[in-house]
């Protein structure tokens, strides 16, 4: 199914969904950090919009949360699936096809992103709209603007050396724009 729709792709068949961000993956250390800072533990659904090569979901998984990745790409939708099979938690999570715009994250209880400021900004809205009170939301590298300041920021420098700042958002079922 992914090859066809990857095929029907690269002949202009399909509609182009919008890019929020291009493929840059997590370093693992980092991916670690992220799930610590937004403390996931088993009974969590982590969703991570734009999920790239699922090691989010999957290392949620591994900390017994259900993890759900979306992603605009086929190739890393495939690429997701064989490494949570690899990793033996296929049966804990998720991947879909998907433009992150058009995803219901009501059901998450953590939502991670590594987009761009601009893609934060489009998806605040709707994470603020669907999320229940209480969600965390954590962007890597990207803040959600001045007028909702995280309530921790996390600096450090990675393993190889680069530095990076995490955000967190506890959600309280206030809509913003
Ligand atoms: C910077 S990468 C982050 C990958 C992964 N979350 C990680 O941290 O390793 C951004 C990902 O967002 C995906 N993406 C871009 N626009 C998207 C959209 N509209 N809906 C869903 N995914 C999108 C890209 O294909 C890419 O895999």
């Amino acid at each position: 199914m992914t090859r066809l729709i990857l095929f029907l792709l690269a002949l202009g068949f399909l509609p182009q969904t919008p890019s929020l961000a291009p493929y840059v993956p997590t370093p693992e250390d980092v991916v670690d950090r992220i799930l610590t800072l937004a403390q996931v533990k088993a009974g969590d659904v982590v969703y991570d919009l734009g999920c790239g090569d699922g090691r989010i979901p999957i290392a949620a998984a591994k900390r017994g949360a259900r993890g759900v990745g979306v992603d605009i790409d086929p190739r890393r939708i495939e690429e997701s699936n064989a490494n949570a099979k690899a990793a033996g938690v296929e049966r804990l999570v998720e991947f879909r096809l998907q433009d992150a715009m058009t995803v219901d994250v009501s059901p998450a209880t953590v939502v991670t992103l590594y987009l761009l400021s601009s893609s934060n900004a489009k998806l605040r809205p709707i994470l603020t709209r669907q999320l229940k009170p209480g969600a965390r939301i954590v962007s890597h590298a990207f803040s959600m603007g001045s007028d909702w300041p995280a309530e921790k920021v996390d600096r450090f420098v990675t393993a190889r050396g680069d530095e990076v700042t995490l955000y967190l958002w506890r959600t309280d079922g206030t809509p913003r724009k």
